[in-house]
């Protein structure tokens, strides 16, 4: 066994005994991050480079920083995005979000799709959207100034427009255009503070985590938004918490001005996201 490979080896150890979800994963990305290499390129680190820097990244992955603020970078889809304290870290399960939304897009046929993602974080989605959807007119909003510091890093000399504000009351130029509307928005019910798991509650900033006692309090205003910003037939998106199916997608009630809801699962197979059209007249 070579020294990196006994050190990596100690290290998941370390992290596992510290509840870390995926130790060894963690373990070499950290290993790979100190070497200045990527995971798949961490055989060709030699013994003799070893850098004793490991062991205080280490100390603070089992402390449970996230490992993306230890890194600085989060990967979603195929974006590298910057990520620290202040701003949500993108989570993979969203990724399958995005992924409903490019096929919506796809399906409506049209040349220049106008797309709003409401509560951006970093910019995962809207940057996501505007690579992956071409010719798409790609609009985000986000109300923390700590975390726009990162999205507008991550968004320089992307097509995406960007603006701070609250999203309930966001983009009131844009009303009856918008062909989709995505959002991961904060849904975890208050109540639930002490299960979450310490590298989003310790860390996650408050305003992208909770949203009232039940978690719903801000999808039941972005149901509004989002139906003044659609045009008929334009189509939304949220992401919920794996509890929370039974719920949302009844938020997007027909009397409400809704056709299609229905709620989808995650590559987990878990409960994640509710989509609805907006009706046609
Ligand atoms: C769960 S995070 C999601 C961030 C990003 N969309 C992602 O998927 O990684 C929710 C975000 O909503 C923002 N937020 C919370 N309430 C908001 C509001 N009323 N208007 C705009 N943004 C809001 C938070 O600051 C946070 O960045």
């Amino acid at each position: 066994m070579n020294l990196l490979l006994a050190e990596v080896a100690q290290a998941t150890q370390r992290l596992a005994d510290a509840g870390v979800p995926s130790p060894r994963t963690d373990a070499e990305e950290l290993a790979a991050f100190v070497h200045g290499v990527k995971r798949g390129e961490l055989h060709g680190v030699k013994d003799s480079d070893f850098d004793a820097r490991y062991w205080e990244v280490i100390a603070r992955r089992e402390a449970r920083e996230p490992l993306q603020h230890i890194t600085g970078r989060a990967y979603f889809r195929y974006l590298e995005l910057q990520v620290g304290p202040g701003v949500f870290v993108p989570r993979p399960e969203t990724e399958s979000v995005v992924g409903w939304a490019i096929d919506a897009v796809r399906a409506m046929d049209v040349v220049e799709p106008c797309i709003v993602d409401l509560c951006t974080g970093s910019g995962a989605i809207a940057l996501a959207l505007a690579q992956e959807v071409p010719r798409s007119r790609v609009y985000a909003v986000e109300l923390s100034e700590d975390a726009l510091t990162w999205t507008r890093k991550n968004m320089e000399g992307s097509r995406v427009e960007l603006r701070q504000g609250d999203a309930l009351t966001a983009f009131p130029d844009l009303d009856g255009q918008v062909d989709l509307v995505i959002s991961n928005p904060p849904y975890i019910p208050l109540t639930e503070w002490e299960y979450v798991a310490p590298e989003a509650r310790d860390y996650d900033p408050d305003l992208a985590l909770f949203s009232g006692e039940d978690g719903l309090e801000l999808i039941r205003g972005l149901e509004r938004t989002a139906h003044r910003l659609l045009r008929p037939g334009g189509v939304v998106v949220v992401e919920h918490a794996d509890t929370q199916g039974g719920q949302v997608p009844w938020i997007f009630a027909e009397e409400r001005g809704w056709a299609d809801a229905a709620d989808h699962p995650d590559l987990n197979n878990r409960p994640r996201f509710a989509t609805a059209r907006k009706a046609l007249p």
